[in-house]
């Protein structure tokens, strides 16, 4: 009877604990976010893209017209995230914007920023309304 007691504890104990670990996962998963760069340039234009944060460095990238750059990451505990990239093609070099800001996007897009290159500039996705927002115009 004892015996069975202890057994039936021990089998609480592990089923808390898968709980937990389980709730645990979820909440670093949901925590994952994705920023998105899509060259949309059109006539076969390559942009070069180099993107960081202050502890990742995600590379010199050439990404070819219709194509997009990505990553994922979480948030800092801080709330100070922050990826800026350096975007180069015929008509820019080093131009420089906010990929992904704490302080900015986690309302914004709380899931992920997405952006769209075009001719004009480039577009960001407002997650909140679901349209296309026209945010960086190119330097004359
Ligand atoms: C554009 O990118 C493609 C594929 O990465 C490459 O083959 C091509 O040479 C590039 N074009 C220019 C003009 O750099």
């Amino acid at each position: 009877m004892l015996l069975i007691k202890a057994h039936m504890e021990g089998l609480a104990k592990i089923t808390l604990l898968t709980t937990l670990l389980v709730v645990g996962i979820g909440f670093v998963a949901a925590d994952t976010k994705h920023v998105s760069i899509k060259n949309m340039l059109g006539s076969g234009r390559n942009i070069t893209l180099h993107c960081q944060s202050r502890d990742n460095d995600l590379g010199n990238q050439n990404v070819a017209d219709g194509d997009e750059f990505g990553w994922d990451f979480s948030d800092n505990v801080f709330g100070t995230t922050l990826f800026f990239c350096d975007l180069g093609w015929q008509k820019v070099q080093n131009y420089h914007f906010d990929a992904y800001s704490f302080a900015r996007d986690t309302v914004r897009c709380y899931a992920g920023c997405s952006w769209l290159v075009s001719a004009e500039g480039i577009y960001g996705l407002n997650g909140q309304t679901g349209f296309w927002e026209f945010w960086y115009q190119w330097p004359n």
